[in-house]
């Protein structure tokens, strides 16, 4: 016990000082300085297609949380779903994919079909991959002409602001493919 005790407490003794030069020398909470400003230099305009498949066993968009009227309300109020949806180059599932819509929408639309979408894009393909953008809108998903805000973006895409415009392409059942344009300022 002793000789424990004696292997042990230099170890105790040294992981505290080191405890303490760490605190000692840990970053400021906040740093502020001048900054030039940044100004965005190009506009990229991706296109690619959406699949929000809902059905079958492998669904890409998962039902996670309702509210007690959901069922009985005409636009499924209160739902909750968690996204993991292909985007792909064609409209055919199968054609190449070029990123991920990574995410969660919501019914909070009581009068028509609404949907808050919080999205991240995440591209897998060629100069943008795995750069990705933050989409945050509201969807009304009945409506031709629908725009989304692009709200910031990682790598290639920082800084970015911009905006998305889906269309429906195909709705099959309860599944959909989605076209979408989307024009991101960075
Ligand atoms: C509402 O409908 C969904 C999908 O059909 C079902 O999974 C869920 O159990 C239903 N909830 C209630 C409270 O009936
Ligand atoms: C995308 O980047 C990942 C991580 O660096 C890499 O593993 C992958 O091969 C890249 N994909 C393409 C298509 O370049």
């Amino acid at each position: 016990m002793a000789s424990l005790s004696l292997v042990l407490l230099p170890l105790i003794f040294s992981t505290s000082l080191l405890l303490t030069v760490t605190v000692t020398q840990s970053e400021a909470y906040s740093k502020t300085k001048p900054f030039q400003g940044y100004k965005p230099e190009k506009l990229t305009q991706l296109h690619f297609y959406f699949h929000d498949v809902i059905s079958g066993d492998k669904p890409t968009t998962i039902r996670v949380a309702e509210a007690p009227g959901t069922n009985s309300s005409a636009t499924a109020f209160g739902v909750v779903t968690v996204a993991d949806c292909p985007l792909t180059e064609g409209p055919d599932m199968s054609s190449k994919e070029v990123g991920r819509a990574q995410g969660m929408y919501a019914s909070t639309d009581m009068k028509t079909f609404g949907f808050t979408m919080v999205f991240n894009l995440a591209f897998t393909e060629g100069e943008f991959n795995g750069s990705t953008v933050a989409m945050y809108g509201r969807n009304a998903i009945l409506l031709e002409g629908r725009e989304l805000p692009i709200i910031g973006g990682t790598g290639a895409f920082r800084f970015a602001r911009g905006y998305a415009l889906p269309k429906t392409y195909k709705i099959v059942g309860i599944d959909a493919v989605v076209e979408y344009n989307v024009f991101i300022w960075h």
